[in-house]
């Protein structure tokens, strides 16, 4: 059975897109079959990973209104080797929509549920906010991803999602879990980053990833030229992060399906 993972945060610009592409991308190096779900309306995700977003034949919204096949809906061709299933205004226009439905909360998990056994993972890209759409983002989940900035606030942050995440675990999803909680565009040289990941640990235990992604110029460049970062620049500290995250997500999921049992390193990537 495959493993379906939200990348979760309603506040903005943490890394999740950055997060859901690069470690859909180093998952999916290492021979495991990975879904993409763009779940977020700026089509981040999508573009992130080669595709036109103004030129998609389809989107999450044929996939949550239509109730399209995750068959039909999804892209194939990435330049990080996983399929997905595109975002781009029109999945505003779906999150509206939703509202209207039938078991609305439920869409995306019926959407997965005929193809969950295709992957071994599905990684869903969530919007920078609780709406419907993440909702329906932690209904279909296993688990939540959370990457954060290590600053002031964002403990804060952390707080509200972990109080929505319980709230969600009692109503609509009961298995619902922290997958786990990533430290991103870290610098260890701020000591602000330092006291709040140390607050982290206590907190959270093992939940947090021993991975740490650093700020890295290649991490925000990489969009650009619609890759991955391990295709953009594979030597890149962004790149072998990225690749770690991946290595420590796999051992933590060992006895999810895969094809292959070795955890990523960069000679595999090199290849
Ligand atoms: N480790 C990093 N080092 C340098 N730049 C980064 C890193 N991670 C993300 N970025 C850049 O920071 C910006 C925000 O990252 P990203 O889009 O991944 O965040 P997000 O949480 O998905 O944002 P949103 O909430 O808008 O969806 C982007 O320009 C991205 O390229
Ligand atoms: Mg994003």
């Amino acid at each position: 059975m495959g493993k379906i993972i939200a990348v979760a945060n309603q506040k903005g610009g943490v890394g999740k897109t950055t997060t859901a592409v690069n470690l859909a991308a180093s998952l999916a190096a290492t021979k495991r079959k990975i879904l993409l779900i763009d779940l977020d309306p700026q089509g981040n995700a999508t573009m992130a990973s080669g595709i036109n977003k103004y030129e998609v034949p389809a989107t999450c919204y044929e996939l949550l209104i239509e109730e399209k096949s995750v068959e039909e809906v999804a892209q194939k061709e990435t330049t990080g080797l996983y399929d997905l299933i595109a975002a781009n205004t029109d999945v505003t226009a779906a999150e509206i929509k939703l509202m209207e439905v039938y078991s609305r909360e439920h869409r995306l998990r019926m959407a997965l549920e005929p193809v969950k056994d295709h992957y071994d993972f599905i990684i869903i890209d969530c919007p920078p906010s609780l709406n419907m759409l993440t909702v329906n983002a932690m209904t279909a989940a296993d688990s939540v991803l959370v990457p954060m900035q290590c600053e002031y606030y964002a403990l804060e942050g952390l707080t509200a999602l972990m109080d929505t995440i319980s709230k969600l675990t009692s109503v609509v999803n009961d298995k619902l879990h922290i997958e786990g909680i990533l430290r991103t565009m870290y610098d260890p040289r701020n000591r602000l980053a330092n006291d709040v990941s140390e607050q982290l640990k206590r907190h959270f235990g093992d939940k947090v990833y021993r991975s740490v992604i650093p700020r890295n110029v290649r991490l925000a460049e990489a969009p650009s030229f619609g890759s991955p970062v391990m295709y953009y620049d594979k030597s890149s500290t962004g790149a072998k992060a990225y690749l770690a995250l991946a290595g420590e997500v796999l051992r933590k999921n060992s006895t999810v399906k895969n094809n292959s049992t070795k955890a990523p390193n960069s000679e595999q990537v090199a290849s």
